[in-house]
């Protein structure tokens, strides 16, 4: 059950991506061969989910790297640079993206060797980017586990957007959590967000629920506080693009109404995350960027246009859940409270 769902997957000399534009309704593999496919990849979503964004761009850096024709190791490292640029510019709010980017970069700038050595670096890289993503998220699930309240009738979660296997490397942070409850049998239903306007929830995370027989209750974005009125959460478990010093968290937008809405109604409200998806350089979430997507994504359904001509749009991708809405922070050293989060900075 743990790594049935592999969304990225290196072979060879190319990278095969889930696309996640496509799902579920059908289910296509794509090759990325060149870093410019594999940022369009990231850009337009095929490749989505913070961890995730991050193994492919790291995997962008060598499909890069290994075109550059040179034995110069200045010129190397500088068609480097431009490379890493164009992979981080293809969504700002992911802070996982640059932690990836930035943890290649310096490790073959500390490197001695020629090119070819460089160049296989940065694969091995990679590699152990995409292997310890999926040995991290198995670790939140565990550490998320722990936290969960203590019902008397096994737990009904809520989630937002997808952090599920399809946004890591395999098992997923705030899934990750849920599939844990599933694995130690304490899990009774997932509610799933629908999560407009790109419908991760109801394109993502239920097929990924689906694949492994966790029930799962779909509901539209506007109907949580209803069902936390009604008493059917338990608890809310969703996933960050970027977590900043004082516990404040970006991720999917609908997630700061979903933080008020539970605090509300006295559900705990969980952020599942790798500690790489802490920037502590930011101290508070008025200094994560925003995406802001095409208005398109809101105008639109599949190719029919649902608003009349002459409106504006404004379609932020993400939002901040302020840290005083947030029970817990979990990363795969433990759960802290946001204020406590600092203390796993070493
Ligand atoms: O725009 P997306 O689909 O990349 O947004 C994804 C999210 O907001 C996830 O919750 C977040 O990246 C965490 S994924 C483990």
């Amino acid at each position: 059950m743990s790594n049935a769902i592999n969304p990225i997957v290196w072979q060879e000399d190319r990278v095969l991506l889930v696309d996640q534009t496509l799902l579920p309704l059908a289910y296509k593999v794509v090759e990325i061969k060149t870093y410019q496919a594999m940022a369009d990849a990231i850009r337009t979503m095929i490749v989505r989910g913070a961890p995730a964004i991050g193994v492919a761009a790291a995997y962008g850096l060598y499909l890069g790297a290994k075109e550059i024709h040179t034995s110069d190791r200045a010129v190397f490292l500088e068609q480097l640079a431009a490379i890493a640029k164009t992979l981080g510019t293809t969504r700002p709010t992911a802070v996982n993206l640059f932690w990836a980017i930035e943890r290649v970069l310096s490790t073959v700038q500390n490197a001695q060797g020629d090119v070819p050595a460089l160049q296989a670096l940065i694969l091995s890289t990679a590699k152990d980017i995409h292997g310890e993503d999926l040995a991290t998220c198995q670790a939140i699930g565990d550490r998320g586990l722990a936290v969960l309240p203590q019902t008397p009738e096994k737990l009904t979660i809520l989630t937002h957007c997808n952090a599920g296997a399809l946004a890591t490397a395999g098992y997923g942070t705030a899934l990750g959590v849920i599939r844990s409850a599933w694995r130690e049998n304490r899990l009774g239903m997932v509610y799933a967000d629908e999560t407009r306007p790109r419908l991760q929830g109801s394109k993502l995370t239920t097929w990924e629920c689906v694949q492994e027989g966790i029930p799962v209750t779909q509901i539209c974005d506007n109907m949580a506080a209803h069902c936390m009125q009604q008493g059917r959460i338990d608890a809310v478990v969703v996933g960050a693009d970027r977590i900043t010093a004082n516990g404040d968290a970006a991720n999917k937008i609908g997630t700061y109404s979903l933080a008020i809405v539970a605090k509300a109604h006295n559900v705990p409200f969980y952020v599942a995350a790798p500690l790489s998806t802490v920037d502590f350089s930011l101290s508070d979430g008025s200094q994560i960027p925003i995406e802001e997507r095409d208005p398109k994504e809101i105008y639109q359904i599949g190719d029919t246009r649902i608003c009349p001509e002459g409106v504006q749009f404004y379609n932020p991708a993400f939002d901040v859940t302020p840290a005083h809405l947030i029970t817990a922070i979990i990363t795969e050293k433990g759960a802290v409270s946001p204020d406590q989060l600092i203390t796993l900075k070493a």
